[in-house]
């Protein structure tokens, strides 16, 4: 979000924040129409949090910055690996994303919606191009990097069935979510029987991606994460994520964050099993403070 308050700061507005359900992990939407109002440009908002997992609930939003012409910009970047994006059913006007997360190059992707597209004065030198989508790029572009993208997306048709390309991808998106949902049950399912883990994730109600954020009582969760790299060759990450407001909020910043595990379509069953039995182990034997 920080980059949104930057340019609200330089463009004299004001920013307005949603604000977070520390019980359910979620947005709590019961300020919505206060917050969105009609002074507002525009609604900047995840569509997955990349440190628990909570899947928005674009419609609610989309529609209201709707009802009050704001532009909806969504940072789908932790949802792109896990499920299919329709941007016109969530309504994004702006959809900015990465390709390394499903699995290819380090470009940044930017999807923006053409009229918006055609009127945006992006910084640049004057012979640079104005038409869209080159405007956005000044300089030489990333060949190499574009021209890998088309694979990565191939891959995950490949995943699926369909006549047409929009009906494989789709249907690739739901065979990934449906093996990384299994697995990360297990997971889940498993964690929760250790006392000593507390799991943060959403109540069932609320959909989330296979990312499991944890925490084991009186660990540092970076001492945790290396005793499972070194003893059990299973690489986990620790931190904030860069999520520090949920961090915050949950009093989680001086205390090392979480221990987050994440899944892919290329994970098994049997590496499900071995991090819940390999976590059992770690937790038995970890030093606490
Ligand atoms: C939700 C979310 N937004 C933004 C980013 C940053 O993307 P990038 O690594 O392409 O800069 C990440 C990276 O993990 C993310 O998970």
């Amino acid at each position: 979000m920080d980059p949104w308050l930057t340019a609200a700061r330089d463009n004299n507005l004001n920013a307005r924040w949603l604000k977070v359900d520390t019980e359910t992990l979620s947005l709590d939407l019961t300020d919505l129409e206060e917050t969105i109002n009609e002074k507002t440009k525009l609604v900047a908002v995840t569509l997955a949090s990349n440190a628990v997992g909570t899947i928005t609930d674009i419609q609610k939003i989309s529609k209201r910055a709707k009802e009050v012409g704001a532009i909806l910009a969504v940072d789908a970047v932790h949802a792109v690996p896990h499920f299919a994006i329709d941007r016109n059913l969530i309504g994004a006007d702006i959809i900015l994303c990465s390709a390394y997360k499903f699995f290819g190059p380090h470009v940044g992707i930017s999807i923006i919606r053409k009229g918006l597209f055609e009127s945006l004065e992006p910084y640049k030198l004057v012979p640079a191009p104005t038409n869209t989508p080159d405007k956005l790029e000044t300089g030489t572009q990333n060949h190499e990097g574009i021209a890998a993208i088309k694979p990565a997306i191939e891959f995950i048709e490949n995943l699926g069935t369909g006549s047409t390309r929009s009906e494989r991808i789709v249907s690739g998106y739901k065979a990934i979510e449906d093996h990384e949902n299994e697995l990360a049950n297990r997971i889940r399912n498993g964690l929760s029987a250790i006392s000593e883990v507390t799991l943060y994730q959403t109540p069932p109600n609320i959909l989330k991606t296979p990312t499991i954020a944890f925490r084991v009582e009186g660990v540092i969760p970076t001492d945790f994460c290396l005793n499972l790299a070194e003893e059990h060759a299973i690489f986990i990450a620790d931190g904030d994520f860069y999520a520090t407001t949920l961090a915050d909020k949950l009093g989680l910043n001086d205390k090392g964050g979480w221990i987050r595990a994440g899944l892919a379509p290329y994970n098994t069953v049997e590496e499900a099993e071995k991090l819940v039995e390999a976590v059992k182990q770690v937790v038995s034997q970890a030093v606490k403070f």
